[in-house]
């Protein structure tokens, strides 16, 4: 039984295979309507969520499967003190796979360990978001037609924005790679991403605060959301929310085949009139992500 806790969990050909089968399942939805008859997936969020949980719960329906679940840690029996381990022991019974999104760095680990399902971390804290980073690069191979030899420029909250964490742990293992870090000194991303992941591994890499310097240069534009909840006092938040903006006028700097991703959800850092830009993808993105996760329920539950 494997769980997906983090990228790295899977090989660089696992992963390559999952980015396929993600392809098939795009062009071919019929052929997996069934695969999933009679198996239920639990979501299990501590934490608010759109994308991550409606979109496991669509990969496990258009897999003929069933979802249950619940979406907060106050509908569940977290509200009255019970663990972490204990619910998984007892979501075990219920389920065949389960994805957990938790406030906690390391609580999805934490189940794992006493699960006898496959878990699926879905967002640990400011730590780790292994399926948004699945979604991140089907949107870029799908885009791009590769995953290497490419300037990825990653901007705003990349200390607490764990997306750009899973992000970076994954792309290094391609070729070429080099990333652009665009973010304010306060948020710049933590000492063990710069010295254990990017020196650690010869990855070239500059900082820099200003978007516009970076954006010539850039072949895929990674925009990233300042995390109000991460952050233990609001007037910093306020200062720094609206650092960066990414208008019609910034987007003219960038190149014709330059895409614009981002998590979601957005608040103010991509204006709305780029939405209509072919360049801004982060809608296409959160459509590959259903794709993504319905591959990744097949290949947890060995059906593949
Ligand atoms: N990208 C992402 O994780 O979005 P949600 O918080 O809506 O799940």
């Amino acid at each position: 039984m494997r769980h997906l806790m983090s990228p790295l969990d899977l090989s660089v050909k696992e992963l390559d295979d999952l980015l396929d089968l993600a392809n098939d399942i795009e062009n071919n939805p019929k052929k997996y309507a069934h695969a999933c008859e009679g198996k239920k997936l639990a979501t299990c969020f501590y934490e608010p969520s759109t994308r991550t949980r409606l979109s496991f719960e669509a990969a496990m329906l258009n897999l003929g499967g069933s979802v249950l679940g619940f979406s907060s840690a106050d509908s569940s029996s977290a509200a009255k003190g019970e663990s972490v381990s204990d619910t998984i022991r007892v979501i075990s019974c219920y389920a065949d796979i389960c994805a957990m999104r938790h406030p906690k760095e390391g609580a999805p680990l934490v189940a794992s360990q006493k699960s006898t399902i496959p878990v699926i971390n879905a967002g640990d804290g400011g730590h780790q978001h292994p399926t948004q980073t699945l979604t991140d690069l089907l949107t870029i191979r799908s885009l791009k037609g590769k995953l290497d030899h490419m300037t990825i420029g990653l901007c705003g909250d990349l200390k607490f924005g764990r997306t750009v964490h899973s992000l970076i742990n994954a792309l290094i293992r391609y070729p070429g790679i080099r990333f652009i870090l665009i973010s304010p000194e306060e948020l710049r991303i933590p000492d063990y991403i710069r010295e254990d992941v990017l020196r650690k591994n010869n990855i070239p890499f500059e900082e820099v605060e200003r978007l516009d310097d970076a954006m010539p240069n850039l072949d895929i534009l990674y925009m990233t959301r300042v995390q109000r909840e991460r952050f233990f006092n609001e007037e910093d938040y306020i200062r720094l929310k609206d650092y960066y903006v990414l208008t019609k006028q910034k987007l003219s700097l960038a190149k014709d085949d330059m895409y614009v991703l981002h998590p979601l959800p957005r608040v103010n850092e991509i204006s709305v009139e780029v939405d209509d830009d072919p360049r801004a993808a982060y809608f296409k993105q959160a459509q590959y992500g259903v794709y993504v996760r319905m591959a990744l329920i097949l290949t947890l539950l060995e059906l593949a």
